[in-house]
């Protein structure tokens, strides 16, 4: 699970959090990031057709790896499943998830953002995490301090990231990767403007590249 899970994260530094608002977006707007260079992407089931955009996204972007986000309970696990998410990605983790998570084929990222609950998770077998909400829970400096008593566990935060503090994540050794909304801003996206979605991802990627 572990290296499945570092095998997709480190396909990318950043992986853009995609809330599909119109069906018709899914394709275009993932095309967009991913040709920009960014080809890890989470969509959250925030919305109605946000099972139906994953499916269009699995079977129109090949290359990618697209994860389901705001994972809340082991039956949204399984749609996941159902849809073919290659992983799943969780804001907070419940015992019911982590249960789930370890019998599933598709890796899970269970969300932390404490020490405690990142010792629970790493009773069940868990090495890899997201912490959320990143900005609001200490930010790096928090993050710095979980890899004092578990250097082994690596995250990928989320959550307040944006173009200006991305850097103050990735330049810590814990930090596989990071994850944010602000490579699809709302501006462009309700404009249908993909040409300029994908020169953010381009400008990210080249950025960040490590
Ligand atoms: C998430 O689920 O990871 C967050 O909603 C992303 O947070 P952001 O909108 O602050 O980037």
């Amino acid at each position: 699970r572990t290296a499945e899970l570092d095998s997709i994260c480190h396909k990318a530094e950043v992986i853009p959090v995609i809330t599909i608002e119109r069906i018709e977006d899914a394709v275009p707007l993932g095309r967009a990031l991913v040709e920009g260079g960014l080809s890890v992407l989470e969509i959250t089931l925030r919305t109605d057709c946000a099972l139906e955009a994953i499916k269009r996204m699995k079977k129109e972007l090949t290359g990618a790896s697209i994860g389901v986000g705001t994972v809340l309970t082991p039956a949204q696990y399984r749609q996941a499943e159902e849809v073919g998410a290659d992983f799943v990605v969780t804001p907070g983790a419940t015992e019911a998830l982590y249960r789930y998570g370890i019998e599933s084929p598709v890796p899970m990222l269970p969300g932390v953002s404490t020490v405690s609950e990142l010792m629970t998770g790493w009773q069940y077998g868990y090495r890899r995490f997201k912490f959320f909400p990143a900005e609001s829970s200490g930010g790096a400096k928090a993050l710095k301090a979980f890899g004092g008593p578990i250097p082994g566990a690596q995250f990928c935060p989320t959550g307040g990231i944006t173009v200006d503090n991305a850097e103050s994540y990735l330049s810590l050794p814990n930090v596989m990767c990071v994850g944010g909304s602000w490579l699809t801003p709302s501006k462009l996206v309700e404009a249908e403007d993909w040409d300029g979605i994908r020169k953010l991802a381009q400008e990210v990627a080249e950025r960040f590249h490590r």
